[in-house]
């Protein structure tokens, strides 16, 4: 998508800072680029450094910092909040992307130590994260602007899925309570719902598994979306364009989830 496309102005981010959750690839990584692209600077965040090391590269001198850790464990989201800081003087964004699928079994096979993974990662992990992004904005007494990367699945439910799904619809009613406890103290909170999307996460045959052509034959668009339409959208979020909106939950999804037919 280019710039011309975009519904918000380059430099409309000029002078925040932002941190973006599981950004070394896929959704993550797009969002840190628009962002960027927009004039924020960016912490890119993941547990797999090396990757995050190495997207870091394309992006311009001095506009992003990386740091390892797991978004599930406190102290390692202290530290991410420290590094933060230190970079930047301060955290205007807050974009919990981080996310897992790794096994996509049905209820009765599925296994209990890998379906609180799920629930660790994508809720408690950004529970953890937004509280502390909270924390740091109210001292400040400054504004700030969380996104939550739910699913459809938060919307829908999916053969196979017990477990990622109810960690993102979660997700979503966490967006919703957040944003009613903290929207009227500077803190805008939203979440997006990909749809299927050209990431590793989604890798069609694995991750998705055998019922794939027949989600692929519901989604209206009759294709996936790009990582970089996914971005856009929360940068329309994070961005004062979206000032009188908070507690939101967009699907950006081809119509799929609005399509119950075949
Ligand atoms: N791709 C899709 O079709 C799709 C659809 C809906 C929602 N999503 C959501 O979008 C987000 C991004 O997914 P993606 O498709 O880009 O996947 P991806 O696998 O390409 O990227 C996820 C990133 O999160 C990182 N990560 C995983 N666990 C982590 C942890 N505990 N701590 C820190 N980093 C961690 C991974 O290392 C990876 O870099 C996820 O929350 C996912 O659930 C994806």
């Amino acid at each position: 998508m280019s710039d011309a496309l975009s519904t918000i102005a380059v430099g409309a981010l000029a002078g925040r800072a932002a941190i973006v959750t599981g950004a070394a690839g896929g959704i993550g990584l797009a969002v840190a680029r628009k962002l960027c692209q927009f004039g924020a600077s960016v912490t890119i965040m993941d547990r797999d450094i090396s990757r995050a090391r190495a997207a870091a590269v394309q992006f311009p001198a001095g506009a992003c910092t990386v740091c390892g850790g797991d978004v599930s464990l406190e102290e390692d989201m202290r530290a991410v909040f420290d590094h933060a800081i230190a970079f930047a003087g301060k955290i205007d964004i807050l974009v919990n992307n981080a996310g897992i699928i790794e096994h996509v079994v049905p209820t009765a096979q599925q296994d209990l130590a890998q379906w609180q993974r799920l629930i660790d990662v994508h809720l408690k992990g950004a529970f953890i994260s937004s509280q502390l992004f909270a924390r740091h904005v109210l001292d400040r007494q400054a504004q700030g602007s969380i996104v939550n990367m739910a699913s459809i699945t938060a919307l829908r439910p999916m053969r196979g899925s017990n477990g990622y799904a109810v960690a993102k619809a979660a997700l979503t009613m966490m967006t919703q309570t957040m944003a009613a406890d903290l929207t009227g103290q500077g803190v805008r909170v939203n979440a997006v719902a990909p749809g299927f999307t050209r990431t590793a996460l989604a890798n069609v045959e694995g991750g998705i598994g055998a019922d794939f052509r027949q989600v692929f034959d519901r989604i209206p668009l009759k294709r996936l979306a790009r990582p970089e339409e996914i971005a856009e959208v929360v940068a329309f979020l994070v961005s004062d364009a979206a000032s009188y909106v908070s507690g939101a939950v967009i699907p950006v999804d081809g119509g799929w989830a609005a399509n119950c037919g075949p």
